[in-house]
């Protein structure tokens, strides 16, 4: 079997997260952050063993790091020090721009996405599978909604990076439907 992602470099970022998010809990649980980094790289080795033509080190760095800048006072330069700066860009890329205002930053995002290699895209997709899950007690019906059509946008928009992690993602946009009735 090829491998195309290094076990060495899961570690160092894995470790460098870990450290970064110290402290943090998945939001409506008392479950630590670093449970959400573990799932989005593990969806992405998943679909890295069905793509060709796959950077799987950028796919899995990106995984493991892509909140560091929008959640914890990882800087990109920190990023491009340790990991370089095709890294750093896409998780400049997949972190949102909180001076648009909030009806903007996905779109935003996805388009900043888009100027990225096909592996941010995969780490976006990835990062929603994970995120599709039962949603937080005390979102309203309204923002679950939101949050569906948003998973619908990014599947709309990233689909062509990876058939393997779309077609995993339209069926947890079809599972998610049961928090709306
Ligand atoms: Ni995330």
């Amino acid at each position: 079997m090829n491998l195309n992602w290094s076990q060495e470099k899961y570690i160092k970022a894995y470790k460098f997260a870990a450290i970064a998010h110290q402290g943090q809990t998945i939001p409506g649980s008392e479950t630590p952050y670093i449970m959400h980094l573990s799932f989005v790289a593990m969806e992405v080795i998943a679909a890295l063993s069905t793509e060709q033509n796959c950077d799987g080190d950028l796919a899995v760095q990106a995984a493991i790091l892509h909140d560091t800048i929008e959640d914890t006072n990882t800087s990109f330069a920190q990023i491009s020090d340790e990991f370089g700066e095709v890294v750093a860009q896409g998780v400049l890329a997949l972190t949102k721009d909180n001076s648009l205002e909030k009806s903007l930053q996905i779109e935003d995002t996805l388009r900043r996405i888009q100027e990225q290699p096909k592996e941010i895209w995969m780490v976006k997709l990835a990062d929603r599978i994970s995120n599709l899950q039962a949603p937080p007690h005390y979102w309203t019906k309204e923002k679950i909604n939101k949050y569906r059509d948003e998973g619908i946008l990014i599947y709309e928009t990233l689909k062509g990076a990876s058939n393997f992690l779309a077609s995993r993602l339209n069926h947890k946009i079809e599972v998610y439907q049961k928090f709306l009735l």
